[in-house]
């Protein structure tokens, strides 16, 4: 039996192990093993608020007979707020658990723990980095709904410059899942960032820009909503002004379902802010919160793959 050595970033997996990931997730969501996991634990660093991927990761553990510990504000409540580095806090949370489930607030952190750790990492957001495990949970949705990941048109919409989730998506849109088409639909400031085109030009994905969602409505089958990540925004609050006036033209609302395709889906990594509007919730369409819910199988499955094997 082999194991996966932890989670940092979406291009690591091959097309096996993904097709692997989802067969396991599968069996995870119909008929979950209870003990599988007895006598583990999962450390949880979270440097940035999180709900869904903290939650769902605890759950997932639970669910499988391990046991949490960890600190849902490392910032604040660990030795980071007297200065502690990550390093020496990895170092350190390696003999106090069996794997560590990582949120960061700078790119490349998840990278750097698993330089000083004695046993695996999940990299559970790293700053503007990657977000992988969410990638996956994304593509586990849309295999769901349309029993395929090919032949799709898909629009990433929103923050496309600081939003993990769509690096990851892309990354494993590109080398895994051939024949899709992206629209990237963005304010100007927040446009996706270049590494990812050349990334999605290196595998042949086809894939287009513009700041016109109504034109893109009616043609895709798969709309992956953002928000702003006003956090990244600190420093250039003029700029998150700009970036904050021109997405109100990229809100889904009830006009939005009026031009999208009956068997569309709508998308969201969530939280949601104000980018799809609460009427939308009701529709067929909008696959946000089982999305999310799928969230706790796909890590169930993850922390399987990587803690007993596959
Ligand atoms: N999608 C996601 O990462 O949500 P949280 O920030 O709540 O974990």
């Amino acid at each position: 039996m082999k194991k996966l050595n932890g989670v940092i970033r979406a291009q690591q997996f091959s097309t096996k192990t993904v097709e692997e990931i989802f067969s396991i997730t599968e069996w995870m969501e119909n008929s979950p093993p209870a003990d599988l996991l007895k006598g583990k634990v999962m450390v949880t660093l979270f440097y940035e608020p999180s709900t869904r991927t903290r939650l769902s990761f605890e759950s997932a553990m639970n669910r499988l007979g391990g046991r949490v510990i960890g600190t849902e504000n490392a910032k604040d409540f660990s030795s980071k707020a007297k200065g502690e580095s990550l390093e020496d806090m990895v170092r350190v949370a390696s003999d106090y658990g069996h794997i560590i489930v990582l949120r960061y607030h700078k790119k490349g952190g998840a990278k750097r723990a698993q330089n000083f750790s004695r046993i695996p990492i999940i990299n559970a957001g790293d700053g503007v980095g990657q977000h992988p495990t969410q990638a996956l949970l994304d593509l586990y949705t849309i295999k769901k709904r349309f029993g395929k990941i090919k032949g799709l048109k898909i629009a990433m919409v929103g923050d496309l410059a600081n939003g993990r989730t769509v690096r990851s998506l892309c990354y494993f849109l590109a080398k895994h899942f051939p024949g899709n088409k992206i629209f990237f639909v963005s304010p100007k400031k927040t446009r996706m960032k270049n590494d990812i085109k050349r990334y999605l030009d290196r595998y042949g994905v086809k894939w287009t820009e513009t700041d016109n969602l109504a034109q893109v409505l009616p043609e895709v089958d798969v709309i992956y909503q953002t928000r702003v990540q006003k956090e990244r925004f600190k420093d250039k609050q003029s700029v998150y002004k700009q970036v904050e006036r021109e997405s109100r033209e990229l809100i889904i609302n009830k006009e939005s379902l009026i031009l999208m395709k009956e068997s569309a889906i709508i998308m969201h990594p969530l939280p949601r802010i104000t980018e799809i509007s609460y009427d939308v919730d009701d529709d067929k369409r909008a696959v946000y919160f089982e999305q999310a819910r799928n969230g706790i199988f796909v890590r169930m499955a993850l922390l399987k793959m990587i803690l007993v094997g596959y």
